[in-house]
Order: C-alpha cells, then structure tokens, then sequence
C-alpha cells in the first residue's frame, strides 16, 4: 500500500507537474496495485469540486477514461499547515497498517517546512527512522545557508536523513543523469575527463520565460540563488566528481560534497556578471513586472567562472550562466578539449564535446580530419547523436522520474544535505562579495540574448560561448 500525502494540492507545482506526474506513473501502472493520494490544501472544498478544480486547472495531459479511474484515488483533505486537529483528523481517517509506503511531498512554501513536519511528528503520522516514511521538500532549502542549517536541523529532530529526499528536478533529467553514465562507461571519455585533456567546461541553462506570478519569490532571490545554487552547481559536481565506487550512492554524494567544497571563485570584477533584464519591443522590463520592487537589483540573470580547486581540474576554467527572458529556451554542456601538443595539433580546433538537455537531447562531438583533395589541410567534422529524433522515443519528464525513485525508496537522483549546504556556502560567499563590492547590475534587453558583459567573460580568455543559441 502506498500513501502520498501531498501539501499545497491546489497550488502551481502540483497542478503543473506533480498531478501530472502522479497521472503518468498511474498510467503506465507504477503506482502500485494499491495506493491513495491524499491532497491537502486550506481551500474549501468538497471531495467532487476538488475533482472539478483538477479536471479545468492540470494541462497537457489527456483525461480520458483513466483519468476518470485516477481520481478515485484522489481524497482532498481541507486543513491548515499548522492546525494539528487537521492532522490528527487524517492520522484516524487513513490510518492502516504498519507496512504502508507514506510520501509526504512538501509543495509548499519553505516557511511550512518545520510546521507540516512536527505535526506530521505529533500525530504519529510520520515516525522517526521507519525508513517507509519519506519526506520530499523541494527548492528552495531555506533562502541562504543559515535558514537552510535551521530547516535541516528541525528536520533532523523527526526523521532521520535516508527518510529526507530532496527534489532537484534536474537530477531527473534524461541527459542530467546520462553524465554519470556517460563518464563511467566510455573508457575514451573517461580516460581524458581531466585538467591533462579538458582545457574548459560551459554550462548553460537559459530560460525564455519571466517570472510570472512568482514575483514574489523571486525578487528576494534571484537567478543565482534560485538556478546556480541549485541546478547549476549539481551539474557542475556530477561532471567533476571522483567518486571512490560510482555504483555507490554514498560515493557519489562524498564526490559530489569533494567538487562543492572545493569550488573557487576569484575576482568579483572579473569573473561574474548579473544583468536584469530590461524592455523590449516585446516585453516590459524586470522591473515594470508586477510585484517587484521598481528599483529592484535583484538579477535576472548570471554568467561567473569558477575553478575546482583538486588536482583533477588544477587551472581548468568552468563557465556557468543561466538565465530568464532570453530569447530561447535550451541548456546544455559543452567541453572543450586542449589542443594536442604537435606540430599538426597546434593548427587544429579543439574538440568539442557538447552535451544536449533541451529542446534536443543528445551529443555531438567535434573532431579534425584532412580536407579531400589535399594532402594537409585540415577541416572540423561533426558526429552527432540526437536522442529526441529517436522514432517513438518519449521523453521521460523530470518528476515522474523523481517521484518514482523516492516510492522505490531510491535516494540516487536526490541531494544530500551536505551537497546543499556547499552549494549554499558557496553561492553567499559570492553573493556576499558582490554586495561588499557594490557589483553593477548589467541591463540586457528581454528576449535578447543577455548581458554582452556574459560574452566578454570569456572574450577576455580568447573563447567564447559554444552552446547552440
Ligand atoms: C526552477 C526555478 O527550479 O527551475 C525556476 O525555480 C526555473 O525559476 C525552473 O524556471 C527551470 O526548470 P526547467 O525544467 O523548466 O528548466
């Protein structure tokens, strides 16, 4: 039997990816034969006009006859977060045995975290080490490493940390994941994944949406903390780590927790740039948006260079940018190799190996042969795979992943507290930096493609930026 208790059912991330989710797995049968998912929100409303919600409010999926089926699984408990009759209430109502499978999916705001979870505790719903009952909190932990310690350590009072799984959506990602794959079963690759051969790395992730209705999050945060913390700097530790036995979990948290610790980050003038974005033909600036601050400096954007300060990646520069209102929607990673030493090597491009998540998933590699009818020169060729072309190939989305991992009580696609409390030392260190340094904030316009400030950052290295748009 499993249980999954979702808090904040009526809010944007249920209604946009976890229902959603839920419906896919149900379809494909990977619920399980028996399970109830018991939603839980403060509105008022009766079990069929919660249905009803449902039915006008979740988009992109077909509700046909299972859908219909679906929802008998679907009870909708009205209460408040931090009204423990409301959980006591659900403690009678679906109490079973012993055996069950409890999910509680926080899809709530962060300041619910500590109150859901001693509720939870006190009414006996949540038992501290039974290792059936797991907790899932999404991003933000905490809003800097401070409130992030205090969330953790009110966690730690209820449960124990193999029952805490924390969503980082990109963890579930196709391509997100195929790193490790990836690096571990090509001997070719592995062999040069290191300062020797990789001269240095890019990340993109860049959005084309604003901020909509989350304004309100997100002008106290803003893009480093809401992607590099999070999203960026997981991609950056997976394609870095030296775990001592990559088939361990535990091996690769240590990997991942060894590249966080050791991040460096050196000059505020030099190697970070944050614009915001401003009017376009298209669209009002950042700062006309509804619910920000009409001075507000909070960015909207990011590119910085960091180094990871181990003898694997001595010198070997990393590239990370990320952000919104750009003029397309795509991520990917690109590496690219050193030169080889010879005399032939010195006239040839690098190699370039980029790493596709979206809109296409695959690889391409770059790589030099003889131009045809010479006997010397030299012409770059491409090898490329595409995975999304893939005839009947349906990209499997980043929740349903998730969500099905942590039923299977699978902690591998989940972070670590101590990967996050680097990634948050990490982030305030810079953070804390730029607001000593007063660093200006760059203007770009929406829909364009970013400060020009991004572009010199590694202009001033004599590269540039590989990634496709
Ligand atoms: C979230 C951020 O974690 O990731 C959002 O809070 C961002 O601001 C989103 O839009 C991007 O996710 P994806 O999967 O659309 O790239």
């Amino acid at each position: 039997m499993l249980q999954f208790y979702l808090f904040g059912a009526t809010g944007d991330l249920s209604l946009k990816k976890i229902f959603p989710a839920l419906f896919a797995l149900y379809e494909q049968r990977l619920m399980g034969e028996s399970f109830e998912i018991i939603c839980i929100s403060r509105r008022e409303f009766l079990q069929e006009d919660f249905h009803k919600y449902l039915e006008e409010h979740i988009i992109g999926i077909e509700k046909k006859i299972k859908w219909t089926s679906f929802l008998k699984h679907l009870h909708y408990q009205k209460m408040t977060f931090e009204n423990v009759l409301g959980y006591e209430d659900m403690a009678k109502t679906y109490d079973i045995d012993k055996g069950t499978v409890r999910l509680f999916y926080l899809a709530a705001a962060p300041e619910y975290f500590k109150t859901i979870v001693a509720n939870l505790s006190q009414s006996e719903i949540l038992e501290m080490n039974n290792k059936d009952h797991r907790l899932l909190i999404e991003k933000p932990f905490g809003k800097n490493l401070e409130s992030a310690i205090q969330i953790t350590r009110h966690l730690e009072k209820y449960l124990a940390e193999f029952q805490i799984f924390r969503v980082d959506h990109y963890l579930g990602k196709e391509m997100i994941q195929n790193i490790m794959l990836f690096r571990f079963s090509n001997g070719l690759f592995e062999a040069g994944w290191n300062k020797d051969y990789i001269d240095h790395v890019q990340i993109t992730v860049a959005e084309s949406i604003g901020v909509f209705e989350r304004t309100g999050y997100y002008d106290k945060t803003g893009a480093v903390r809401d992607m590099i913390q999070s999203h960026l700097l997981q991609i950056l530790a997976l394609l870095t780590m030296t775990p001592k036995n990559e088939r361990s979990q535990s091996d690769i948290c240590d990997g991942k927790v060894e590249v966080l610790k050791h991040l460096q980050f050196d000059d505020v003038y030099k190697d970070i740039v944050l614009g915001q974005y401003s009017k376009s033909d298209n669209s009002v600036s950042y700062r006309d948006e509804q619910g920000v601050h009409p001075q507000s400096k909070t960015e909207t954007y990011a590119a910085l260079k960091i180094k990871v300060d181990l003898p694997r990646w001595k010198d070997v520069d990393f590239y990370l940018r990320t952000g919104k209102r750009l003029q397309e929607k795509h991520s990917d990673i690109v590496i690219v190799y050193k030169k080889p030493s010879g005399k032939i090597g010195q006239d040839a491009e690098p190699n370039v190996l980029k790493i596709q998540i979206y809109p296409q998933e695959g690889m391409t590699l770059k790589f030099n042969m003889k131009e045809p009818e010479t006997t010397k020169e030299l012409t770059t060729r491409e090898m490329t795979f595409c995975q999304t072309c893939i005839e009947g190939y349906k990209r499997p989305k980043a929740y349903e992943t998730l969500i099905y991992e942590a039923i299977q009580g699978n902690h591998d696609l989940y972070a670590r507290w101590d990967e996050v409390k680097y990634e948050w030392t990490f982030v305030e260190k810079i953070l804390s930096q730029c607001v000593e340094l007063r660093k200006e904030l760059e203007f770009y316009s929406a829909g364009g493609k970013g400060p020009i400030e991004a572009d010199n950052l590694l202009l001033k290295d004599g590269r540039q930026w590989l990634s496709d748009k």
